[in-house]
């Protein structure tokens, strides 16, 4: 690992030690307590054990900060400084027995997020950056790919959920985007990874209609410290109000925004 800063070490502590029960409950998973939150969106027994671990360690090592995290939600403390937590991004992945998924750190620094770590435990693959200090994969610098023309891309999407208020507008540029170009959608069931892979140069964009702040936070500073963008679909950043991204390799935004328009 390049990066030393303590809390950035503190995150890998905390994924490592929560990967353990989620490596061990992935092994088991039809013996998983399951139950039904909303449309399309399960918690699982080992949702909750992993997000106590996290907090766990988290809280020790900073008894002072503030979290919100999935399923409990906002633990109030220090207002400078939030963890943003996802224990098991990409649930119906993990349910279903696909290994695709991941824990989602990232750490918020008056309203910016400074830090974010993004692990998926089945690969050992720790995705990590810091502000002004790069992205990792492991111990390689990640940069975002420099493919420029969309028709040369792959990108990747999700949702969108059932319940959503804009099923309808997030069906519709979907069509719009595979019936303009060519490029390959893939949709792989874990927002958190699908930024990690355009940062990491796997993939060249990514867009996504209602998302939730611990399904992105980590890979927001994932993706600009690869030197890539983060936008929504006019180009600008108003996640906290439009619940809207679009990630790309940067090369890719512009055509992006036009097709998606
Ligand atoms: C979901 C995943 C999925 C995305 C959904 C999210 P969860 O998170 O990131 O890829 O399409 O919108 O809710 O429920 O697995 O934590
Ligand atoms: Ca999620
Ligand atoms: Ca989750």
């Amino acid at each position: 690992m390049r990066l030393s800063s303590a809390n950035i070490n503190i995150m890998v502590k905390a994924c490592r030690t929560a990967s353990k029960i989620l490596i061990r409950d992935f092994g088991e998973i039809e013996k998983l307590q399951v139950s039904l939150k909303g449309p399309g969106d399960f918690v699982t027994a080992s949702d909750k054990k992993v997000e106590k671990i996290l907090i766990d360690v988290l809280q020790k090592a900073r008894p002072n900060y503030s979290i919100l995290s999935e399923e409990i939600g906002e633990i109030k403390n220090d207002e400078s400084f939030r963890w943003i937590i996802d224990p098991i991004d990409g649930t119906s992945n993990f349910l279903h027995g696909i290994p695709h998924f991941a824990i989602s750190l990232g750490l918020e620094r008056d309203k910016e997020i400074v830090c974010g770590i993004i692990y998926d435990p089945i690969k050992d693959e720790m995705f990590f950056a810091e502000k002004g200090n790069g992205s990792y994969l492991n111990n390689q610098r990640m940069r975002v790919s420099s493919r420029s023309k969309l028709k040369d891309c792959i990108v990747f999407t999700g949702g969108p959920k059932n319940s959503s208020k804009d099923k309808e507008k997030a069906l519709e540029e979907y069509k719009k985007f595979s019936s303009k170009v060519l490029t390959p959608i893939r949709k792989l069931g874990s927002a958190s990874l699908d930024m990690a892979y355009v940062a990491a140069g796997r993939c060249d964009g990514f867009w996504q209609r209602n998302l939730n702040y611990w399904d992105v936070a980590a890979g927001i500073i994932l993706v600009k410290e690869a030197g890539g963008f983060v936008t929504d679909f006019n180009g600008e950043y108003n996640f906290i109000e439009n619940k809207t991204i679009l990630v790309t390799n940067s090369k890719i935004n512009n055509e992006m925004i036009e097709v998606l328009k």
